[in-house]
């Protein structure tokens, strides 16, 4: 078993974190919205995130979220960028609970377009679960 990192970005700053991560776990970022975006091969590890949206998640996320198979993600690790609230890493844990999916405590944030160090710690984070 492996490791997946979904996304849904709309300006692209989730979509650089999620590619630091992906990297830094070997695999490939995959938005949910594209073809192949479903978990089909179970995972011990899904990394998920996106955006935050006047206080919420992408209706497309979330969506996504609620098709996740526990039987087949082990457990998820949770990253978003905003302007300023975390708020988005909360809404995403509470989805995959709901989806009886285990999930990291750690989580992977960036303010807006993810910096340098924050790429370097994105890419540890997907090395490290
Ligand atoms: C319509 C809209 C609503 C937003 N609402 C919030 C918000 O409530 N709180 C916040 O901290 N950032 C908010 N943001 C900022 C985004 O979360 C931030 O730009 C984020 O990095 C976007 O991720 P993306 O580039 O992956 O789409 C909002 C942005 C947009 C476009």
């Amino acid at each position: 078993m492996g490791k997946a990192v979904r996304y849904y970005s709309r300006s692209g700053n989730t979509k650089a974190l999620a590619a630091a991560i992906a990297n830094g776990a070997s695999c490939t970022a995959v938005s949910v919205d594209e073809v192949g975006a479903e978990i089909k091969e179970p995972v011990d590890t899904l990394f998920i995130g996106g955006g935050l949206y006047a206080y919420g998640i992408d209706k497309k996320l979330k969506a996504y979220i609620g098709t996740l198979d526990s039987s087949k993600v082990k457990k998820a690790a949770v990253f978003s960028t905003s302007w300023l609230s975390k708020h988005a890493l909360d809404l995403l844990k509470s989805e995959l609970k709901g989806r009886g999916i285990e999930v990291e405590e750690e989580t992977c944030y960036a303010k807006n377009m993810p910096g340098v160090n924050e790429l370097k710690a994105a890419e540890e984070f997907g090395k490290r679960y």
